[in-house]
């Protein structure tokens, strides 16, 4: 059976939240789904999922240090995420900076290892990004991209 994990680094929470109400709606949409802290992954987990979200902090418009050693230390087995379903969100501390670069950084990391990604024509186009805690109109964009991602997983694996 397909199975999703959310993986999330967060020192004041903002990035935690968003995570858990990810994988609430992966996991009401069908799709069993681990939330887990990135220092509770080891990068050989990520092989026993189907479908990957990733959450980080805006750090300089990048990803967290840990998120980033996460995908360094999948070289060891390069190649073997390929065609697993892929997605990113990020908290910034304001608007415009640095929230979309952090996104698409995991994502360039994600195509470079094979998974597919797939974009919302409507919602946050790249993933969910919060600025600071998540307000409603955030919360509304995790939902929504927790279910596309359990969606896309099933139309994948079918
Ligand atoms: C080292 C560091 C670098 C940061 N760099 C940025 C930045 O470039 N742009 C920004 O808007 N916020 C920046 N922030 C703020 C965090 O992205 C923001 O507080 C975020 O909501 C924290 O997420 P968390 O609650 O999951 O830890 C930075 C914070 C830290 C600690």
């Amino acid at each position: 059976m397909a199975k999703g994990i959310v993986i999330y680094y967060s020192r004041s929470g903002n990035t935690k939240e968003m995570a858990e109400i990810i994988a609430k709606a992966m996991n009401e949409a069908g799709l069993p789904t681990d939330c887990k802290a990135v220092n509770k992954v080891k990068a050989e987990d990520l092989l026993g999922y189907d479908a990957v979200a990733v959450g980080s902090p805006t750090y300089y418009g990048h990803m967290a240090g840990p998120i980033k050693q996460l995908f360094d230390d999948s070289v060891t087995f390069h190649g073997r995420l390929d065609g697993k379903v892929g997605a990113a969100f990020s908290s910034a501390a304001n608007i415009g900076g640095g929230n979309e670069t952090t996104i698409m950084g995991i994502i360039e990391a994600m195509l470079i290892a094979g998974m597919v990604i797939q974009g919302d024509p409507q919602g946050d186009h790249y993933g969910p990004v919060s600025i600071g805690k998540p307000d409603e109109r955030v919360r509304k964009q995790c939902q929504r991209r927790g279910q596309r991602i359990a969606e896309l997983t099933r139309k994948l694996l079918s």
